[in-house]
């Protein structure tokens, strides 16, 4: 094997990929991928919440998810404030447990729910039923009837079979069930770009250009049980192009305004979804909710004067954007192995105790993420490594590419910023793995919310003989 002339770690074709810079010092945090409260301290350990990641590892074990309750709560307020007069509803699916259930109610945010299971545990919290919202594309009757007998404040409907299912439910209850239209805009979003359409193949919600929009619109109000609240628009997550929000902010005021027009209903109510993309690397650089706030209501007033229509009471649903910086993941390395790629390079991967079933969004969206050391401070050179779960599957990828102390070892603290939404949330027992705890950390004490899961809740469900 041929090695560069500074050592096999500064081989041609390891250096990862363009956008990721060499740290001066492996030592320090870059503050804007972490939760507010994170620090090395003077042992060079992650601290978060005023908690040494190695106290916390040595009381609830490795991996586990560390929630940040000061950081939470401070996105969640900033969104409050940030927009003012509006409902904001944590979206659950990102991660959702009753205690951060409670937390949404204590900040004066309402809930998204989007299943039965999530509808449970914003119950179980006692969150107040008038400020949950359900989603779904096919909820079942079953769901539908428990939403309505519960209570909840508004269901989003999604599809012509589900309007009719609900109202003949809603026909057997007493008070009306306030129903949101889910329509799509046409505009497809993704991180960086979005791009504006005529027809959207996708299975949520009614295409406002196809007129089915307005359809499903004029059902609801027909229906005598469902008080038809207004439209509901979400247009894709993790998105930094805020024009994506403007362009669907727009079409779907016409179709409101048309509805007032032609059907003489004023909407009381219109919800722009989530979507609000968060920094996992140096690469992502989130816009500000206050500016995106102005941006988006300026424009429902200036599309609102144009039409005559009264501004609705406007709402949005960020998920990502207030759990997923608050909560990262420690890990422990188990095995360092460095393997020989082509023209000479070498590849360091770092093993740890996880993995894709804690976190799947490398696996599957080709997300990126970064680490720190937790453990202990290092005068180490920097060397590029990828840090790699223990299922048995090539992609099982947790970090693709970042730089490492080069004496990285067994038996080191390795923590993962960014991974509050969608990690827990989306976990898995591949390999009958373990779900790891979540941990929420504040002013020095440590809250297990989750706890880790045990071979008896693996075999709990396994009836076999
Ligand atoms: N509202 C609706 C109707 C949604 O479908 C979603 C997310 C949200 C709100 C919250 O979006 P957020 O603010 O969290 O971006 N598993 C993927 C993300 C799927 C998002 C699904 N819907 C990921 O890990 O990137």
């Amino acid at each position: 094997m041929r090695t560069h002339e500074a050592g096999w770690a500064h081989a041609e074709g390891a250096r990862g990929p363009s956008w990721l810079r060499e740290p001066d010092d492996v030592n320090t945090l870059v503050p804007q991928l972490w939760s507010s409260t994170a620090r090395k301290n003077d042992d060079g350990a992650l601290e978060v919440g005023g908690v040494d990641l190695r106290d916390l590892v040595a009381e609830h074990g490795s991996p586990a998810y560390v929630l940040d309750e000061a950081d939470f709560r401070g996105r969640a307020r900033a969104f409050k404030e940030a927009f003012e007069g509006y409902d904001v509803y944590y979206a659950g699916k990102a991660f959702l447990c009753t205690t951060v259930a409670r937390w949404v109610v204590e900040e004066g945010l309402c809930l998204d729910v989007c299943s039965a299971g999530e509808l449970t545990v914003a119950l179980r919290a006692g969150v107040d039923p008038a400020r949950i919202g359900y989603h779904g594309n096919n909820k079942t009757v079953p769901e539908l009837r428990r939403a309505v007998e519960a209570g909840v404040g508004r269901i989003v409907v999604d599809s012509f079979g589900e309007i009719e299912r609900l109202a003949e439910l809603a026909a057997g209850h007493d008070a009306p069930v306030g129903v949101m239209v889910r329509v799509t805009a046409g505009v497809e979003a993704h991180t960086h770009e979005y791009i504006a359409t005529a027809h959207e193949d996708q299975k949520f919600g009614f295409s406002i250009s196809s007129g089915d929009a307005f359809e499903a619109v004029r059902r609801v109000q027909e229906a005598p049980g469902l008080d038809l609240r207004g439209l509901h628009s979400h247009i894709g997550s993790q998105i930094f192009d805020t024009s994506g929000f403007e362009v669907a902010t727009r079409r779907v005021l016409t179709l409101h305004a048309r509805v007032s027009d032609e059907l003489g209903v004023e909407m009381p109510e219109l919800d722009l979804g989530g979507g609000f993309g968060i920094a996992y690397t140096t690469q992502d650089d989130p816009s500000d909710p206050a500016q995106l706030a102005t941006e988006l209501t300026k424009i429902v007033e200036h599309e609102c004067r144009a039409f005559e229509v009264a501004v609705p009471t406007l709402s949005i649903e960020p998920g990502r954007a207030i759990v997923g910086p608050a909560m990262c993941t420690v890990y422990e390395v188990g095995t360092v192995k460095q393997v020989g790629l082509d023209a000479g390079a070498v590849r360091t991967y770092v093993s740890v105790d996880g993995g894709m079933s804690d976190n799947i969004r490398t696996a599957l969206y080709d997300a990126d993420y970064s680490c720190t050391l937790a453990s202990r401070r290092s005068e180490a050179a920097p060397l590029l490594g990828r840090v790699v779960g223990k299922h048995c599957e090539a992609g099982d990828i947790v970090v693709k590419d970042e730089f490492v102390p080069s004496d990285i070892a067994p038996g080191d603290l390795l923590a993962v910023p960014g991974t509050g939404a969608y990690c827990r949330s989306m976990a898995s027992n591949y390999n009958h793995a373990l779900r790891p705890p979540v941990v929420a950390v504040a002013d020095g004490v440590t809250t297990l919310v989750l706890r880790r899961e045990t071979e008896d809740d693996l075999l709990a469900t396994d009836v076999g003989a």
